[in-house]
């Protein structure tokens, strides 16, 4: 853990001890994110972010109780998605929403895929559950044999950094395969992907905006990826395989009674890299280090691997990759918890701390193999816009560590690490050396 005397030093933020430490957003606040959490549900579960709102004039509100956010995820049209409203104004706007420059591809293909509540089902049920969804147990063999490929390439020293040689390349591994993306490009993958996720990293506030000359440079590497992705969809066009981009480039979409276009096709890719790769990272990094220091979870996993999906989903729930995002607005007055929050407020629902939320759970900090109804944490949301890709993230935790568990017998910290997380609103430590005895 870092030490607090040396955040004082530099300005970074220190591990709060009361209300008016709280700040999630500032640099360095993803060291004692899980303090502040205490100290939320203790004294303030609907946080006031004053000026943050939505509308002008109006605040944010951080919501950390479970109930709160998972009456707000269920419920479209009290608390659209500020996304939508974007969407509505761009159709408003008419033109081609794909020609805007530096146009965002699945903001795009959302004005014709899903424009209304309605579409998003059947967008799911049609283009994505087949191969990121209820679909993805397809994939299962072929993400055994990336974890396998990727064990077998360090199992014989002893010791690995976690992150970058096993937790980072698998989703990217996985997701390369599942779209039909050349092996041989996946550092473009990574690159792409480190495209679309930057305003998460390196953007500020609960809203993750990026400083202009950063937007800037965003859209040079989303238009790469763009012509990059084109280019792929043609290919596929022209040489049909077993993946997904062929299919949906031949998938007929009942709601519009038509194939897709190369530039829809594109939006669905980059919604895949953008959620497909580093949050399944971030949840086996955690997981990693959730066997090392709860004493006996390990052994009592590796001898009885039915209570493996019981872990993967207790470390989700105490360490949620994605922490909490600004992802709902209010359409008319709310009172939360006593709390008024008027029409036009923009919500950043902290999943993170709801999944931990005393009033919800027993022993809220306990990882426990045996809590009934353990999927009920809100680390992939709920509701109709529940994230799309939960099924493949699980169906990767589940290989990766049924791999892990038979070929090592018991993993360690080696010298050295500092658990530094990367700023932004993920929970993503940089680095984890370890040290392990081989099975
Ligand atoms: C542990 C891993 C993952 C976590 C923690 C996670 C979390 C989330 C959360 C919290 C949302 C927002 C839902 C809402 O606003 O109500 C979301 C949306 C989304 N996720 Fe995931 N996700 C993960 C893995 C994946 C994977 C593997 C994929 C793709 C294969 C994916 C694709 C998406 C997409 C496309 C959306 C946006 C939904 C939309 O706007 O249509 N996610 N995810």
């Amino acid at each position: 853990m870092p030490d607090e005397t040396s955040n004082q030093e530099t300005g970074r933020a220190q591990c709060p001890h009361s209300l008016g430490d709280v700040d999630l957003f500032a640099p360095g606040a993803p060291e004692y994110w899980y303090e502040a959490y205490d100290i939320l549900h203790a004294e303030s579960p609907v946080h006031r972010l004053p000026g943050e709102g939505f509308a002008p004039g109006t605040d944010g509100f951080i919501l950390c109780k479970h109930e709160d956010i998972a009456a707000v995820v269920r419920d479209q049209d009290r608390f659209p998605l500020p996304g939508a409203m974007m969407v509505e104004q761009l159709k408003q706007r008419g033109g081609d929403p794909f020609e805007i420059e530096g146009a965002n591809m699945m903001m795009a293909a959302m004005t014709t895929l899903r424009p209304n509540p309605e579409m998003w089902r059947t967008h799911r049920q049609e283009l994505t559950d087949p191969w990121v969804g209820p679909g993805a147990t397809r994939n299962q063999a072929m993400v055994t044999a990336v974890a396998n490929e990727l064990v077998d390439r360090w199992i014989e020293r002893g010791s690995v950094e976690f992150v970058g040689e096993f937790a980072q390349p698998l989703p990217q591994m996985v997701m390369a395969n599942i779209l039909g993306w050349p092996l041989q490009d996946l550092k473009l993958l990574k690159y792409f992907g480190d495209g679309t996720v930057k305003p998460f990293v390196y953007g500020s506030g609960h809203r993750s905006i990026l400083p202009e000359e950063e937007v800037r440079s965003q859209i040079e590497v989303l238009n790469e990826f763009r012509e990059y992705t084109d280019n792929l969809i043609k290919e596929k066009r022209r040489t049909p395989a077993d993946d997904m981009i062929t299919f949906l480039t031949e998938v007929e979409y009942s709601p519009i009674e038509r194939k897709l276009t190369d530039n829809e096709i594109n939006g669905i890719v980059y919604a895949m890299v953008i959620g497909g790769l580093e949050t399944t990272q971030y949840a086996l990094a955690e997981q990693v280090q959730l066997f090392i220091e709860r004493a006996g979870v390990w052994d009592e996993v590796r001898n009885d691997r039915s209570k493996l999906r019981a872990f993967t989903e207790e470390a989700m729930r105490l360490r949620a990759p994605t922490q909490g995002l600004s992802t709902r607005i209010t359409s008319q007055d709310e009172v939360f918890h006593g709390v008024e929050v008027p029409a036009g407020s923009f919500l950043h629902l902290r999943w993170a701390a709801a999944n931990i939320d005393p009033d919800e759970w027993d022993e809220a900090q306990a990882l426990r193999l045996d809590r009934k109804a353990g999927t009920r944490h809100l680390t992939f949301s709920q509701g109709a816009r529940v994230c799309p890709g939960a099924t493949l993230s699980r169906v990767e935790q589940m290989a990766a560590w049924t791999v892990l568990l038979d070929k090592v017998a018991a993993f360690r910290y080696a010298e050295g690490n500092t658990f530094k997380h990367q700023p932004g609103i993920m929970l993503a430590v940089e680095e984890l050396h370890l040290e392990f005895d081989k099975a």
